[in-house]
């Protein structure tokens, strides 16, 4: 198993930064997920870890191995590296059978025909393909080719597997179930992980830790609960969960609501303008009094919670009420609600 530690890694196509001073220890044995928008850097940086890339500046260690230096110009190609990689495009060999397919990285190390057929059944096994040995990757589905893609990134053991949005092609349902499907195959071979995903609901069912990113930058390093509850940036806050940013006005050792005599601690010391958020499941709505006085201007019925849309001194805030009855409080009517868990931000 392995420890990966990436110092100051920087990765430049030309004009454009793509990896922008990146700085990660992944601990042995640690499941970990890079996260982000479309084009952030997330594949760049997994590519850099992997081999496929080389970074423009910065160190790369697999183990106590070096794996990539700028200053000692030292660079170890993918297959000198311990790693098994998973990509979105499920690439499985199509002439190749299942056990062909998974047992190929056996057959380049040369490991002996009875070993390799014995690994490649107890990987099958693991993923739950034990009896798909013998078929060709056309006769399976998109989850079960992905599983055949896992199973060949696992079967030469090694010390790092990193996978770049290895569930983004299938469907919702699907997705949700190989979530835990590949924990728990990590928990079982205790194998170091590097997760890439756009996917916040992915990312933070899955991960130890969450590496958001931004336009190549790190945003924040935290447990899914630390950047959930405090989410280091506006862009943190925006991209994990749902949240109403209300613009404020700071005053003393408060900021006001806009237009408002509402006011919450500056918990940020936030100086001049502030974004004052708060995400819809910590808003209560009552019809006797409360913190401000609202107006329901629309609501959408979500089956388990209705999602309300009120009004706030000029503000649209979204209010999301768990079990509601949605015609209990109809448009136009006059609420009033209390913020838990503000957060303050710099305006930008
Ligand atoms: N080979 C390349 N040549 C030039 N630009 C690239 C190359 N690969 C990626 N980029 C750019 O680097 C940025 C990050 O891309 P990428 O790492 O693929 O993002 P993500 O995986 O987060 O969607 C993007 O702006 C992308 O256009
Ligand atoms: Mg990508």
């Amino acid at each position: 198993m392995a420890e990966v530690r990436i110092e100051h890694v920087f990765k430049r196509f030309g004009a454009v930064t793509a990896v922008n001073d990146f700085d990660l220890v992944v601990k042995d044995g640690e499941f970990v997920s890079i996260l982000g928008p479309s084009g952030c850097g997330k594949t760049t940086t997994l590519r850099m870890i992997a081999g496929f890339e080389r970074a423009t500046e910065g160190e790369i260690y697999i183990g106590d191995h070096c794996v990539s230096s700028s200053i000692k110009g030292s660079f170890a190609p993918p297959e000198k590296r311990d790693i098994g990689m998973v990509f979105q495009s499920y690439a499985v060999w199509p002439h190749m059978t299942v056990a062909e397919n998974v047992g190929y990285p056996l057959k380049i190390q040369k490991v002996d025909k009875k070993e390799r057929e014995e690994r490649v059944q107890k990987m099958l096994e693991l993923v739950h393909l034990g009896e798909y040995s013998k078929r060709y990757p056309h006769q399976l589905s998109g989850g079960q080719q992905q599983r055949v893609a896992l199973a060949r990134a696992l079967v030469a053991q090694p010390g790092l597997l990193l996978l770049d949005e290895p569930l983004s092609n299938l469907d919702a349902k699907l997705r949700e179930s190989m979530r835990f499907e590949i924990l728990a195959i990590q928990k079982e071979l205790g194998i170091t992980v590097v997760y890439v995903t756009h996917d916040q609901g992915e990312a933070m069912a899955m991960s130890d830790r969450v590496v958001v990113m931004s336009a190549g930058v790190v945003q924040q390093i935290g447990a899914p609960h630390e950047i959930y509850t405090k989410p280091a940036n506006k862009m943190v806050a925006d991209f994990i969960g749902l949240v109403n940013f209300i613009d404020g006005e700071v005053k003393g050792d408060r900021v006001f609501i806009k237009g408002s005599n509402v006011s919450f601690p500056n918990t940020a010391k936030v100086t001049g303008e502030a974004t004052i958020a708060v995400r819809p499941e910590n808003i209560t709505m009552s019809l006797s009094g409360g913190q401000m006085e609202g107006q329901v201007t629309h609501r959408f019925y979500l089956g388990d919670a209705v999602d309300y849309r009120v009004n706030v001194h000029g503000h649209d805030i979204r209010v999301i009420v768990k079990g509601a009855d949605i015609d209990a409080i109809p448009d136009g009517s006059k609420v009033y609600l209390d913020f838990d868990r503000v957060m303050v931000f710099d305006r930008n």
